[in-house]
């Protein structure tokens, strides 16, 4: 088996609470899935996340890049209903040795592991992608995210003072954590 059929191939895992989900990439049938995903994510999720989950042209892009060559994107599902999504995307030009990262869990899957088994599919999936350096950014308050990663092996590299501003315009100290792919 080549390591992208692998990296490719849907897999279930058991959680920690006895739930079990399949993991996966994102396909194009997953769009309806995807936006019910997004409208039942938290409201306070929804003023951090990059990405709006709610808006239809952004679920578009989504899906229409799930066989795109600089960008994994993996859920997790619960019978056919998506509980997960985690991506990393390859930087254009300048950046293109690096990755970033994307990742949130529905809130009632929440500690139980399934975070921390998404980081590690999306962390695989950028070694498959090639890239040599991987980032993920979130605010200073997005305190599970850099437990989740700083256990993964990643560092805090920067701290951007009111870097972020939230969708009540409220402005966040932004934290890049990154991790360096040996050769
Ligand atoms: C971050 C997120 C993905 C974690 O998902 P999860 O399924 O709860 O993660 P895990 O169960 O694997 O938890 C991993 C560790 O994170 C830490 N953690 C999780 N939730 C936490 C919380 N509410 N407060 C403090 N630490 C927390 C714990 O150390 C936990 O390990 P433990 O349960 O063994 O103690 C989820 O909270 C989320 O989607 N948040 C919104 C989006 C986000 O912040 N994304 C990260 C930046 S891209």
């Amino acid at each position: 088996m080549t390591q992208t059929q692998s990296i490719a191939a849907p897999y279930t895992t058991t959680l920690r609470d006895g739930r079990a989900v399949t993991i996966r990439p994102l396909a194009e049938e997953d769009r309806q899935a995807l936006h019910n995903f997004g409208m039942a994510l938290p409201e306070n999720d929804l003023l951090y996340l990059e990405d709006d989950f709610q808006n239809q042209d952004i679920i578009s892009r989504l899906i229409n890049a799930h066989a795109a060559e600089n960008w994994r994107q993996v859920v997790a599902l619960d019978n056919n209903h998506i509980v997960a999504y985690g991506a990393v995307r390859q930087l254009p030009g300048w950046f293109s040795h690096v990755g970033d990262i994307q990742l949130v869990v529905s809130d009632a899957w929440r500690r139980s592991g399934l975070g921390t088994a998404m980081a590690w599919k999306i962390v695989g999936s950028a070694r498959d992608l090639g890239v040599k350096k991987i980032i993920v950014e979130m605010t200073e308050k997005q305190t599970a995210g850099q437990a989740i990663f700083q256990r993964l092996g990643f560092n805090v590299e920067g701290n951007l003072q009111k870097h972020a501003c939230d969708r009540s315009g409220h402005l966040h100290n932004l934290l890049l954590l990154s991790y360096h792919i040996e050769e």
